[in-house]
């Protein structure tokens, strides 16, 4: 019992030692390390593995971890990697290199680089950026019938001095622009801006990057970052041809899909009718492109309203109303039918009262007879 006691501990003893790195496992870290700005709210990272690095037969990965802005960890075999991300708080990331093959060798240190924020105090920066797309149709080019507007809107930062002027560029994938319609204020500075027409593909899933900085004499204007999700800003056109008619109690909506490079089966819609005689809004949601119900006699104006539903995109904003269609009437019909039945109910009345009358006038006769 003590020898099988003994020879289990021994057994554990020589586990525990094989499992504890000796020094020569201990991975080396990468060289090089460097962080370079590629395009607007885009960052390189770029590193060498170790030229010393033992055994060499090892497969190595690396371990990236982003410290600045937001911190992100992932594991990669490559030995360089792509990110988009607001600069202009600086930015800052470290890596090591780890065994890639479920070796059990140690990572190693890790090696860290970083981009300093851009001078200026952040209340020059522009705020309250918001910024919306559009798409419009693009007659002159038919291998690209749609095209995509952005219109950005934003405030002058409170520290900003008088004579700031701000610029305002976009990202989208590897095509960056500046704009060149800006829209000013009472002093001439730029806080808005209109690009009819842009290379943000509208089915895209890429982010939108934008980037705002300025210029002033007597300050230093910090630029400013941000990015977009295209679902989050995308104003999807309304419906178009939007036409109701009732036949008998049959209330009838028909429409067509929104000017948009997305298919029809990619929409949602909200039908909103309004009853004037009862007063009284009625919403319903749709997939189809009509809507057909039963009606009581009444004058009812109706519009529609699109979103690219969840089969096609992340849900995203709806449309604004398309214009409003009357269909209906609350007064001649209703009247002509109610004079009508008043008409025959007089009638009743006044041959009711006739025939009583007569009989009336009757039956005294036939007593006096009688008695
Ligand atoms: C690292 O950079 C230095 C100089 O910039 C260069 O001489 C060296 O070869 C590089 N090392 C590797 C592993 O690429
Ligand atoms: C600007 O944004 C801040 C919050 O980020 C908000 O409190 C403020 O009301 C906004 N100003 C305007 C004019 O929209
Ligand atoms: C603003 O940013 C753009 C694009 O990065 C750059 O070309 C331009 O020189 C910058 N302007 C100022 C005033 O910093």
């Amino acid at each position: 019992m003590a020898s099988a006691l003994l020879i289990l501990l021994w057994a554990m003893v020589i586990l525990r030692a094989d499992s504890l790195p000796d020094k020569k496992s201990l991975l080396l870290p990468p060289t090089n390390f460097t962080i370079n700005v590629i395009g607007l709210a885009q960052v390189l990272l770029h590193w060498e593995p170790n030229p010393d690095q033992q055994p060499e037969n090892v497969e190595l990965g690396y371990h990236v971890r982003i410290n600045a802005p937001q911190e992100e960890d992932y594991e990669t075999r490559n030995t360089e990697s792509k990110l988009v991300t607001v600069l202009h708080q600086g930015f800052s990331a470290s890596v090591q290199t780890i065994p890639w093959d479920g070796h059990s060798l140690l990572a190693s240190n890790w090696v860290s680089a970083e981009l300093k924020a851009p001078p200026g105090s952040p209340e020059t920066s522009i705020v309250n950026l918001t910024c919306t797309t559009m798409t419009t149709l693009n007659n002159s080019n038919p291998l690209r019938p749609y095209q995509v507007s952005l219109y950005c809107t934003w405030l002058v930062g409170k520290d900003a001095p008088e004579d700031t002027q701000y610029f305002l560029y976009y990202r989208y994938d590897s095509s960056t622009e500046e704009c060149r319609e800006y829209k000013k204020d009472t002093l001439k500075r730029n806080i808005a801006c209109w690009f009819p027409r842009t290379f943000i593909r509208s089915r895209g899933s890429d982010l939108l990057a934008v980037h705002a900085n300025g210029s002033s004499q007597r300050a230093t204007i910090k630029p400013f970052d941000q990015l977009f999700a295209l679902h989050a800003i995308d104003r999807i056109n309304p419906p178009v041809n939007v036409t109701a008619e009732i036949e008998g109690t049959c209330l009838s909506i028909q429409w067509e899909k929104p000017i948009s490079a997305f298919p029809i089966h990619c929409f949602e819609y909200e039908v909103k009718i309004y009853n004037a005689r009862k007063n009284y809004f009625q919403t319903e949601k749709m997939t189809t492109n009509t809507f057909i119900s039963i009606t009581d006699i009444s004058k009812y104006s109706i519009q529609v309203r699109a979103a690219v539903s969840s089969v096609c995109r992340q849900t995203g904003l709806w449309s604004e109303w398309s214009q409003t269609v009357y269909v209906g009437n609350e007064d001649q019909k209703p009247s002509m039918e109610w004079f009508l039945i008043v008409l025959v109910a007089t009638i009743c009345f006044i041959l009711l009262i006739f025939t009583l009358i007569c009989k009336i006038k009757l039956f005294p006769v036939k007593q006096k007879l009688k008695s």
